[in-house]
């Protein structure tokens, strides 16, 4: 039998769309919160995940699936905020890498000596074994890369998407939503994201733990460096793209 394709989407409605698309679907829970749509698109085993918001729910549910499903690949798709002024509510980042934002280490400082986060640097947890407080190679941001399979069948479908337009960026991931401008620009010049959210990065340290090629695909449901207001409706549109990707991805096993 053939391995399934893992679509994980946090919120119900970054996921129900594309569970929809499923034909012969079966549900399957683990716990509360991880729900599994395991199903076909063309034949071929595809399986919807609804995750759940933030990090720890999608490390959980990406472990709790690769262990139960044994999947080939894993896309974990949504909703994010723009960082990148020249991206619109609309557009999607195909995340050519992405990189957990929120592992940071602050500066060294005593008391009464306050709070600067623009000195924080970034923190690898992966860096080593030994304490990431005192390791100096610890000190740097971890990008994990997309699969060049699954980038390449995303890129191919491009000109199937109308309502915005498509570009390889870096997504970020934390437990935040930043809405300081300030320290969405600091993002954007010292980590280089084009988006934030609070997935993608989790979903790919727990893929890569267990050598599964990884994508994350995420659609701008707000930006506040372009005033670009909240729009829900950008969960549906991204999930009728990362369908296409997913046939094209498809067509090429
Ligand atoms: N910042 C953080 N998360 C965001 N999301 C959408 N926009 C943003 C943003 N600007 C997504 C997250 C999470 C939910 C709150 O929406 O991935 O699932």
């Amino acid at each position: 039998t053939k391995r399934p394709i893992l679509i994980q989407g946090p919120m119900p409605i970054e996921a129900e769309k594309f569970a929809e698309r499923l034909e012969n679907v079966e549900i399957e829970e683990s716990g509360s919160t991880y729900e599994f749509y395991i199903g076909t698109v063309n034949d071929y085993p595809v399986i919807v995940s609804k995750t759940g918001k933030g990090m720890e729910n999608t490390a959980a549910a990406t472990a709790i699936a690769i262990e139960k499903y044994n999947p080939a690949a894993i896309i974990n798709q949504g909703t994010s905020g723009g960082h990148d002024p020249e991206l619109n509510v609309f557009d999607i980042v195909i995340g050519e890498r992405t990189v957990n934002i929120g592992s940071m280490k602050t500066g060294d400082r005593a008391k009464g000596e306050g709070i600067e986060a623009t000195e924080w640097k970034p923190m690898d947890v992966m860096a080593s074994e030994g304490s990431a407080g005192e390791d100096p190679n610890a000190e740097k941001a971890r990008y994990y890369d997309a699969d060049p399979e699954l980038l390449a069948a995303a890129i191919n479908v491009k000109d199937s998407y109308t309502q915005g337009k498509v570009v390889e960026g870096t997504i970020g991931s934390a437990d935040v939503w930043n809405n300081e401008v300030d320290r969405i620009n600091w993002f954007h010049e010292n980590f280089g994201t084009s988006v934030e959210e609070m997935e993608s990065a989790s979903s790919a340290m727990i893929s890569k733990a267990y050598d599964v090629p990884f994508l994350a695909i995420r659609i701008l449901s707000n930006n506040k460096t372009n005033d670009g207001a909240y729009n829900p409706d950008t969960a549906a549109a991204n999930q009728e793209y990362v369908y296409e990707v997913v046939k094209e991805y498809i067509a090429f096993l």
